[in-house]
C-alpha cells in the first residue's frame, strides 16, 4: 500500500522577511524538508541580517536565494524556473513592509519577485508590532492579499518581541503547515465535498467535578479530519474533550458529551456529503448529575443510575455516505457487520482492542473494513494512512451515488 504524506516530493518555496520571528522559518523549513518537501528558500536582504543563506541550506541541502541580480550564482537565473517548479510560497515571517510589496506588486528582493513570477498558491504569516498590524495600511494590504486569493495565517496573540503584548506574533510553525498542508491538496480528490468526522470520548457529568468517559484518545478521527482536509475537502469536526491540538483548517466544533455531540453532528450534516462517527459515544450517562459535588458517605458502596444516550448515527440522514466504528474485543468481523446492519451503515470500521500497539492511544491502527460488498483487512499502520484509506472507500461510495 502506497505511503501518503501531505508534504512528500512536494516543491516548496520559502520566502523569508527581515522580522526577529525569522528564526522560526528555519523550523518550517527543517520540519518541510523532514516530511519529504524539496523547499527552495528566499531571503530577502533584511532577512539576511536575523538569519544566515547557511543555516538554510544546512537545513535544506538546496541553493538559497539571496539576490536578484546576483550574476555570480547559479540561482541567478533560478527564480524563473523555481516560480513555475513550486507547488506553493510561503511567506513566512512577512513583514509589514513584505505585505506592502506583495499588495502592490514590486518586485526588488527575491521573495517579492518570486511571488510575481509563480502561479502557485500563496501562504502569507505576517508577523510585526501589534500597532503596526493594526494599522490601516496593513490592513489594506493584508485585505488585498486576502482578496487576491492568497491566505494570510496568523498572526498570533501573545508576548511580542518588544515585551508588549497583542496581535502581531508569526503564527506557530505547526500552524503554519496545518493551512500549508490544506493548501496543497485544495485541488485534491475530496475538493467540493463536506465531511463530518466526530472524534474522542465523550464525558457525560457525574457531579460538577467527575465525568463518565473512555479511553479513546480522539487520534483517529483527528487523523480522518487531516486527511480529508488535505484532500480538499471542507471538513467540520465535531470532538470531545481530547488532549490533541486543533487543527489549522478544520471547522472545529467542540461537544462533550453525547447529547452535546448528537446536537452539533446532526447540524453539521445538513450540509455534508459523508458523516464518519469516529467518537466513542458513551451509551450509558448518569440519569440525574448531582448539581453539587457529591461527598462520601459511611457506606462503602455507591451505586449511579444510569439511562441509555440516543443513537447519533441512526439519526443522521441515509443520504449522506454514513460511515461508524466498531471496536472490540471479540468476534469483530460479526459484531462489526451486525451495527453495519443495524445502523443501515454504508462501511465500518472495526478494530481489535485487545491488539497491543494499535487503536486507543495509539498512533496506529489495524483495522477490518467491513462493507456491504465484504470485508478488507488492511495492515496495519498510522492513523494518517488508515484514514486515506477510509476516505478512498467513502470517495468510492460518494462517486457511484454520483
Ligand atoms: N455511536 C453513535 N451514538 C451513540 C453511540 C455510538 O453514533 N450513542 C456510534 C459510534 O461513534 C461508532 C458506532 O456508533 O461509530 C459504534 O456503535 P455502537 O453500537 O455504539 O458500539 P458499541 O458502543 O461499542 O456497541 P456495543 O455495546 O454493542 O458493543
Amino acid at each position: 500500500m502506497s505511503t501518503h504524506q501531505p508534504f512528500g516530493a512536494k516543491r516548496i518555496a520559502l520566502g523569508v522577511s527581515g522580522s526577529i520571528a525569522a528564526y522560526k522559518a528555519l523550523e518550517l523549513a527543517s520540519t518541510l524538508t523532514k516530511a519529504g518537501a524539496l523547499v527552495d528558500v528566499l531571503l530577502s536582504p533584511s532577512a539576511q541580517r536575523f538569519v544566515t543563506p547557511l543555516a538554510f541550506r544546512s537545513l535544506t541541502h538546496r541553493p538559497v536565494l539571496t539576490g536578484v541580480f546576483d550574476p555570480d550564482t547559479p540561482e541567478a537565473i533560478e527564480h524563473v524556473a523555481l516560480a513555475q517548479a513550486a507547488e506553493a510560497l510561503v511567506v513566512a515571517p512577512a513583514t509589514a513592509h513584505m505585505l506592502a510589496k506583495l499588495a502592490h506588486g514590486l518586485a526588488d528582493d527575491p521573495v517579492s519577485l518570486l511571488a510575481l513570477a509563480t502561479a502557485a498558491p500563496v501562504l502569507v504569516a505576517p508577523a510585526m508590532d501589534a500597532h503596526m498590524w493594526e494599522h490601516p495600511a496593513v490592513q489594506a494590504n493584508a485585505r488585498t492579499l486576502t482578496e487576491r486569493g492568497a491566505l494570510v495565517v496568523g498572526p498570533a496573540e501573545g508576548r511580542l518581541a518588544s515585551g508588549l503584548t497583542g496581535r502581531g506574533r508569526l503564527e506557530e510553525p505547526a500552524v503554519i503547515l496545518g493551512h500549508l498542508a490544506g493548501l496543497l491538496g485544495r485541488n485534491g480528490d475530496m475538493a467540493g465535498l463536506t465531511v463530518v468526522v466526530s472524534a474522542g470520548g465523550t464525558a457525560e457529568p457525574v457531579d460538577p467535578v467527575r465525568v463518565l468517559t473512555n479511553r479513546s484518545s480522539g487520534k483517529m478521527g483527528y487523523a480522518l479530519a487531516e486527511v480529508a482536509r488535505d484532500r480538499g475537502a471542507r471538513v467540520v469536526l465535531v470532538s470531545a474533550p481530547t488532549a490533541l491540538p486543533a487543527l489549522a483548517g478544520v471547522e472545529l466544533v467542540p461537544a462533550a458529551t453525547a447529547a452535546a455531540m448528537r446536537d452539533a453532528v446532526l447540524a453539521a450534516c445538513k450540509d455534508a456529503d459523508a458523516l464518519v462517527m469516529a467518537a466513542a459515544v458513551a451509551d450509558y450517562r448518569p440519569t440525574d448529575p448531582a448539581g453539587q459535588k457529591v461527598k462520601k458517605e459511611r457506606s462503602s458502596s455507591l451505586s449511579l443510575a444510569l439511562e441509555r444516550t440516543e443513537d447519533i448515527l441512526a439519526a443522521t440522514p441515509r443520504s449522506l455516505v454514513r460511515v461508524g466504528f466498531a471496536a472490540e474485543s471479540e468476534d469483530l468481523a460479526a459484531h462489526a457487520r451486525s451495527k453495519l446492519v443495524s445502523k443501515a451503515l454504508d462501511l465500518v470500521v472495526a478494530n481489535d482492542i485487545t491488539e497491543a500497539g494499535s487503536g486507543f492511544g495509539a498512533d496506529e491502527n489495524h483495522v477490518l473494513l467491513v462493507g456491504p460488498q465484504g470485508d478488507e483487512q488492511l495492515d496495519r499502520m498510522p492513523k494518517y494512512q488508515v484514514a486515506w484509506a477510509i476516505w478512498d472507500r467513502v470517495a468510492a461510495l460518494l462517486a457511484k451515488r454520483g
